[in-house]
């Protein structure tokens, strides 16, 4: 039985999408991004967003994250995020060095959630107009957060009012867009520009694509310089059908919804469970594909024991569990199963 709960990466890709590509490897088309699959794609997602946006594909959440703050931040700029944000910790300095200098600025709040009046407080205290100060220029918010937390459309909007106050642009990281969209149960324009997101990290990789984002910009301004910021970046592919193929895949019909709900139903299925146990205690809602839980350590070594495999988050019990759209019930009720036999032991 597999119990790989480390990441929604260890899982393999959408059946759907590997048909996709096969498909895109018959016969031949243009390249860097000037071939057919390309242009539908970038159609789907005018259509399915609402709205003419434009649409850069890249092959990493590191690469959409870094052009999307490239496109949003001076070298002279601060970009607010949570302090336990992927951009700020996960990234090696990509936005840094992508933008030219522009420094994070990690801010505070429950379940890597920032929230309107933190980054309001930030911002008036950042010496507006000074010059000898960095000056505030973009907001970063991860969609669903970094501890599984999902962002209502009211705070995104909460956080857009106060960016659009300070003339900021909002960037929401979506590597995992699709579970938070299937969390919220509303339309993608209305969990995005809807609310006030300026650029979109729009994610897939997690969620059934082999390797594929788009950085997704709903103000034409932005998006001047982005196919040379791609290029420069090194992310214009000169085999682009690729990368659009499994993001039109993804996008046709339900498979990017389809596959977040049942990601989403999985973790549901495995926190409720492990709320349950005597010992576990769970550390955030588990709102979309990620479960946070205090578990003792023995609890945690015995499961490690049974082959079960996850991320210890810090050194006081935390521990991650994620899952995607390959998960299967019988892993989340295996796991479940093996935390059970090791209460005994635990508490
Ligand atoms: C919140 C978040 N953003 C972005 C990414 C994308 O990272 P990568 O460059 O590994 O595709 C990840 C992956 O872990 C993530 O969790």
């Amino acid at each position: 039985m597999n119990l790989d709960f480390r990441s929604d990466n260890v899982a393999g890709v959408s059946p759907a999408i590997m048909a996709a590509l096969e498909r895109a490897n018959s016969g031949s088309d243009s390249s860097y991004g000037g071939d057919a699959v390309t242009a539908r794609l970038t159609a789907r997602l005018r259509e399915l967003f609402e709205t003419d946006c434009a649409v850069f594909p890249v092959a990493t959440g590191t690469a959409a994250n870094a052009l999307a703050l490239a496109s949003a931040a001076p070298p002279y700029g601060l970009i607010y995020c949570h302090h336990e944000a992927h951009i700020a910790n996960d990234e090696c300095g990509a936005p840094e060095f992508f933008t030219g200098g522009a420094r994070l600025v990690g801010l505070e709040g429950d379940h890597a959630k920032i929230n309107a009046a933190a980054l309001a407080a930030a911002v008036a205290a950042a010496g507006v107009g000074e010059q000898h100060h960095m000056q505030p220029a973009a907001v970063s918010i991860s969609q669903a957060s970094e501890r599984g937390a999902v962002y209502g459309v009211d705070d995104v909007a909460a956080l857009g009012d106060v960016a659009r106050r300070h003339n900021l642009v909002l960037h929401m990281d979506g590597a995992r867009f699709a579970n938070a969209v299937a969390a919220l149960e509303c339309s993608p324009a209305a969990a995005s520009w809807k609310a006030g997101v300026d650029v979109l990290s729009f994610g897939a990789t997690k969620n059934g694509a082999m390797a594929a984002e788009a950085v997704i910009f709903f103000r034409p301004d932005l998006a001047r310089d982005a196919l040379f910021r791609r290029k420069r970046g090194g992310h214009l592919l000169s085999k682009m059908r690729f990368l659009s193929a499994q993001l039109e895949a993804y996008v046709t019909g339900d498979l990017w919804l389809a596959n977040a709900r049942h990601a989403n139903a999985m973790a549901r299925r495995l926190a409720d469970g492990l709320a349950r146990l005597p010992g576990a205690r769970l550390a955030d809602p588990a709102q979309a594909n990620e479960v946070f839980v205090y578990l003792p350590d023995a609890m945690a070594r015995a499961l490690e024991g049974e082959g079960a495999k996850f991320h210890r988050w810090g050194m006081d019990g935390l521990v991650r569990l994620v899952t995607s759209f390959a998960t299967e019930a019988a892993s989340v009720d295996g796991f479940l199963a093996a935390a059970a036999r090791a209460v005994p032991r635990a508490i």
